[in-house]
């Protein structure tokens, strides 16, 4: 049974996620930023899958090194242990490098990069201590396709890239299979409504992502699919 953390699983791609690990019969702690929007989304995610024993949640923000370690201990504390880690939050400034502030280089590094850096470090000791654990990290095509007005963006899902691929070569002998998902373009909200079109259709749904990360999760203990990219069959 997996019991598992999914960070930024309060909508999208996360929450996605966090449900279909219920529908495979896990236990699951799920984040996000505010109380309100992670207590909203447990109860939600509780009720679709008729077992809100199995799905409790924590306002973690990943850049918060100290609620980071938090949610970890809490996570073994509630459920016995700890075998998977879905490193999901993460946000996105679409801008011009030169109109690009500080502040919003920062969110993106540390929440996209720095964030799964907290967690993993975090949560290896309980993994380890499990018999046979994921990390997977949900990365993008965009830390391999690069494009303009994204230099942040693409910067922190390349770095996240390489940090996967580090981190599944230091542990896959200890049991800890790591695999870095790469999706193309998803309907979430997560680029704004600026960035929808009129015809969403043809792009990955959020459950298109769950489905890799179930798959993964699924796969016979010998063998690691490390990297996924998984994107729209179609572009229109
Ligand atoms: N949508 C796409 O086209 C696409 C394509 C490739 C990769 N991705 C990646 O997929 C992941 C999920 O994206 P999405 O499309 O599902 O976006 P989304 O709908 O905007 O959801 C983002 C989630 O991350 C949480 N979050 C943001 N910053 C956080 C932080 N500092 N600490 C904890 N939680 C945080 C949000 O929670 P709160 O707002 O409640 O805090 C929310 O639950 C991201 O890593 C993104 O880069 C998305």
């Amino acid at each position: 049974m997996h019991t598992a953390i999914v960070t930024g699983a309060t909508k999208g791609i996360g929450y996605a996620i966090a449900s279909s690990i219920l529908e495979m019969g896990g236990k699951v702690m799920i984040t996000g930023r505010t109380e309100a929007g992670v207590q909203d989304a447990v109860a939600r995610l509780g009720k679709a899958a008729g077992a809100p024993s199995r799905v409790t949640g924590r306002a973690v923000d990943v850049r918060d090194r100290k609620a980071v370690d938090g949610l970890v201990a809490a996570t073994v504390e509630q459920f016995g242990s700890l075998n998977t880690l879905i490193n999901n939050a993460g946000v996105g400034v679409f801008s011009e490098v030169e109109k690009t502030s500080d502040e919003e280089w920062a969110q993106v590094i540390d929440t996209n990069l720095t964030g799964v850096f907290y967690c993993t470090r975090a949560a290896i000791p309980a993994l380890r201590q499990a018999n046979g654990a994921w990390i997977i990290n949900i990365a993008s095509l965009a830390g391999r396709n690069y494009f303009a007005k994204a230099a942040a963006y693409c910067a922190s899902k390349a770095g996240l890239v390489a940090f996967s691929e580090a981190v599944m070569l230091e542990l896959r002998n200890d049991n800890i299979r790591v695999s870095v998902v790469m999706p193309g373009s998803v309907a979430t909200d997560f680029s704004g409504p600026s960035a929808k079109t009129d015809d969403e259709s043809w792009k990955l749904t959020a459950e298109d992502i769950a489905q890799a990360v179930a798959d993964l999760l699924r796969h016979p203990g010998r063998s690691l699919p490390s990297k996924v990219e998984i994107r729209p069959a179609r572009t229109t």
